[in-house]
């Protein structure tokens, strides 16, 4: 059991590092670009992933997490993936959707490591 949530930690990592990678490539496109789809493929994995681990929490010794913290976290994952979802038929993303999104998910980073 723990190899498996170490296994879904290393993939919610993993997509952490997608949508900070994203969030790169969509500065490197600059203004006019469309919204990159990595917003979306980094964000449902770490729903998918962070669904798993908080559903084998209660049968899981090694851990227990605080259900407000990954409430807001969740939260915060549902405005950055609706955000991306609305612009995403659009030609090219607004100025601010990128520093909104790459903001967004340095606070899940914040709140996931200080918020204990
Ligand atoms: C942008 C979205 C997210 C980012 C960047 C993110 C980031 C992180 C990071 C960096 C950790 C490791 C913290 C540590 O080990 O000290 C973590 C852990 C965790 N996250 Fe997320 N997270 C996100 C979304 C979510 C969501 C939506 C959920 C739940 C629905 C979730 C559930 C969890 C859980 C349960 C852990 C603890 C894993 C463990 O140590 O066993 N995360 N997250």
């Amino acid at each position: 059991m723990e190899f498996v949530r170490l296994l879904l930690v290393f993939l919610h990592l993993l997509g952490m590092a997608m949508l900070i990678g994203t969030f790169m490539l969509q500065a490197k496109a600059g203004a006019g670009a469309p919204v990159n789809k990595g917003w979306l493929h980094g964000a449902g994995l770490q729903l998918i992933t962070g669904l798993i681990l908080m559903g084998l929490d209660p049968i899981n010794d090694e851990v227990e997490y605080n259900p407000i913290k990954i409430g807001i976290k969740l939260l915060v994952l549902v405005v950055i993936g609706g955000l991306a979802l609305g612009f995403l038929r659009k030609p090219t993303a607004p100025s601010w959707l990128n520093p909104t999104l790459g903001g967004l998910v340095v606070l899940n980073v914040g709140l996931a490591v200080f918020w204990t």
